[in-house]
């Protein structure tokens, strides 16, 4: 991932006018020193999204989103920081630095640039040929497969002729290097020394990135030829698990929260077709890690359909396992006959396809692990059970936890509450493991790591916004704040980012945004948001504020030197200065409190 230099940012966040670049998604209109809208990140009839020049930072009050300007391309486009540093860069013409050029250049010295250069060349190239003389044959047989003209341009599919090395010497008529022909993996290396084409006699399917940039080719056998499908091998812009089919069109159809993830390129295709385009496919690879953080960017839900067959159904189940413990949900769906997707649609049609109703991840999940013991023996049955309660474990949020316990229980023939109990010692068993090991890790602060609520509270927190928003106390509260007085260990990572930042909001909010500084979102729209308000009365803050801050230290003081006396007394030591701090500490409180009668 490409790092861009703190100058560059700065400049091109000076130059990037945060109520520029969102009026140009959504309509602003002035509300005094702000600007609101209609949120886009959530459905809302009054605007409770807004935008300050003077910050340059946006926030909504409703979801809770918020950031600087390139938090909000990112939230909008759904792109990656540096992604959205590049995009505002194009816009505001600003070429990228020297340092990020050399970065994206190999020793050999093919860029970037000319990867993308060279895929693009070969879309078209391969394109054309579909609709030339050679091309006939392949144009006829996509469109006996029911494809249309129109589906056609619009993945852009092409044919790449039955010759040796036809594109090869195109493109080294266009001056390609050799070496970037390699790398493009779209010729390759004979052993005599020659180059020859990789993709001969094949229809081509282009794949794009999200940024809709043609990165790599899928290419289909035309009859029975072997392997029946040749992928561009992985290069530096072709990462098969970073990438989908489809999800360049699927991306503009995010309206009903999911996408269908099928086998193929066809099925993709095929769903297209008939008007379903909130679908995606791997690449010839098992789904993984990449595909997950990709598909979160744009749904909260996936519905699996694949193969019936075995190798089918044990994808589902990997897929299935890997997806349970993250935010999206997942379903699955086989079709009648075992028919593939495009199969299906093209017999039965969009409605057909879209009226089937598929089955809870979990639920399928449960049913195919329990084909694999025999229940009716007790011992295998307790190591179905086992197995299961190690996925359900692994899900933090406690409903769903809950939820699939009970589908357990069902699927069982056991009530919830035995099943509940058996769980329950199941992770008693866990957790004596764990806090071993969590023993043996533990620090002498132990405040830190507990995060108290979702929201910061107390008066460490009222202190970190009266710094953010009034400079003259800044000092003063630097000097007072110790990373002891906070109980939120995210709320402290925060407050340590504000001042390596040294209070510069705008460094802060990339540091947010890019992910350098990783704080719960709750942190986050707090934080956000308390840059939208105003401390009435100052001072009345900070002396409240640094007083129970003040007694909290004290009481956390006390009671550690209580316990500390009742050690060394019980072994018969010597207490008697441990019991004049106490005293004097134990004096400081009630004259504390005698202030305030
Ligand atoms: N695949 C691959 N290499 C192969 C076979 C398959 O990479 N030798 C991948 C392709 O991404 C393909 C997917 O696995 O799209 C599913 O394979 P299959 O169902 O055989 O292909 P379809 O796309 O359905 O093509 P068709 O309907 O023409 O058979
Ligand atoms: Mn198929």
């Amino acid at each position: 991932m490409p790092i861009y230099p703190d100058r560059f940012i700065d400049e091109l966040r000076l130059r990037a006018d945060i109520v520029d670049v969102i009026s140009s998604y959504v309509p602003l209109t002035k509300a005094g020193a702000n600007y609101k809208a209609l949120c886009p990140f959530h459905r809302e009839k009054t605007p409770s999204f807004i935008v300050s020049p003077e910050k340059q930072i946006f926030h909504c009050f409703g979801c809770g989103k918020g950031g600087n300007v390139f938090g909000f391309v990112m939230e909008y486009e759904k792109v990656s920081f540096p992604e959205a540093v590049e995009l505002l860069a194009r816009k505001y013409n600003m070429p990228l630095p020297e340092s990020q050029r050399q970065k994206t250049t190999t020793k050999e010295g093919v860029s970037l640039k000319n990867l993308y250069a060279i895929n693009s060349f070969a879309v078209n190239f391969y394109h054309k040929n579909l609709f030339s003389k050679q091309g006939r044959v392949a144009l006829e047989y996509l469109l006996s497969r029911g494809l249309d003209i129109e589906v056609i341009k619009r993945f852009k599919l092409g044919y790449a002729r039955d010759e040796w090395d036809e594109f090869c010497s195109l493109a080294r008529e266009k001056k390609a290097s050799d070496k970037l022909l390699l790398e493009s993996g779209l010729v390759v290396a004979s052993e005599k020394g020659g180059f020859y084409d990789r993709f001969r006699n094949r229809i081509m399917f282009p794949v794009f990135d999200n940024q809709s940039r043609v990165v790599g080719f899928g290419g289909r056998s035309l009859g029975e030829e072997q392997p029946k499908y040749l992928n561009t091998p992985d290069t530096r812009i072709f990462k098969k698990s970073n990438l989908l089919y489809g999800l360049n069109l699927a991306r503009h159809h995010t309206d009903e929260g999911y996408f269908f993830l099928v086998e193929g390129y066809m099925d993709v295709i095929g769903l297209n077709r008939c008007g379903i385009g909130n679908v995606v496919a791997c690449l010839g690879t098992a789904f993984g890690e990449g595909h997950i953080r990709l598909l979160s960017r744009y749904v909260r839900r996936l519905v699996l359909v694949f193969d019936p067959d075995e190798a089918g159904i044990n994808a589902a189940v990997r897929a299935v396992r890997l997806l349970l413990p993250t935010p999206l949900s997942v379903q699955v769906l086989f079709l009648p006959e075992g028919m593939d997707p495009d199969e299906y649609v093209g017999s039965y049609g969009r409605d057909a396809f879209l009226a089937l109703e598929p089955v809870d991840g979990f639920e399928f999940l449960m049913e195919t692990i329990s084909k694999e013991y025999d229940m009716s023996d007790l011992k295998q049955k307790s190591l179905f059970f086992k197995e299961l309660f190690e996925l359900i474990s692994a899900i933090e949020n406690s409903i769903i936890q809950t939820g699939y316990l009970s589908a357990l229980a069902g699927f069982a023939g056991l009530k919830d509450y035995e099943l509940a109990r058996e769980f329950r010692s199941f992770q008693a068993q866990r957790r004596d493991n764990a806090s071993l090991r969590r023993r043996v890790r533990a620090s002498g602060n132990t405040n830190i790591g507990l995060r108290q609520g979702l929201r910061p509270k107390g008066p460490e927190a009222e202190l970190v916004k009266l710094a953010l928003l009034c400079p003259e106390y800044r000092g003063q509260i630097k000097d007072l704040l110790m990373p002891t007085d906070f109980e939120d260990a995210d709320l402290l990572e925060l407050w340590q980012s504000i001042l390596d930042a040294n209070f510069d909001i705008g460094r802060l909010q990339i540091g947010l945004q890019n992910g350098e500084i990783s704080v719960r979102p709750e942190i986050l729209s707090w934080f956000n948001e308390i840059l939208f308000s105003e401390v009435a009365d100052p001072e009345e803050m900070i002396y409240t504020s640094s007083k129970v801050l003040l007694d909290k230290r004290n009481a956390r003081k006390i009671k550690i030197l209580k316990e500390v006396i009742r050690d060394r007394s019980k072994r018969g030591e010597d207490t008697s200065e441990l019991l004049r701090e106490l005293d004097a500490l134990l004096k400081k409180r009630r004259d504390r409190i005698g202030q305030n009668i």
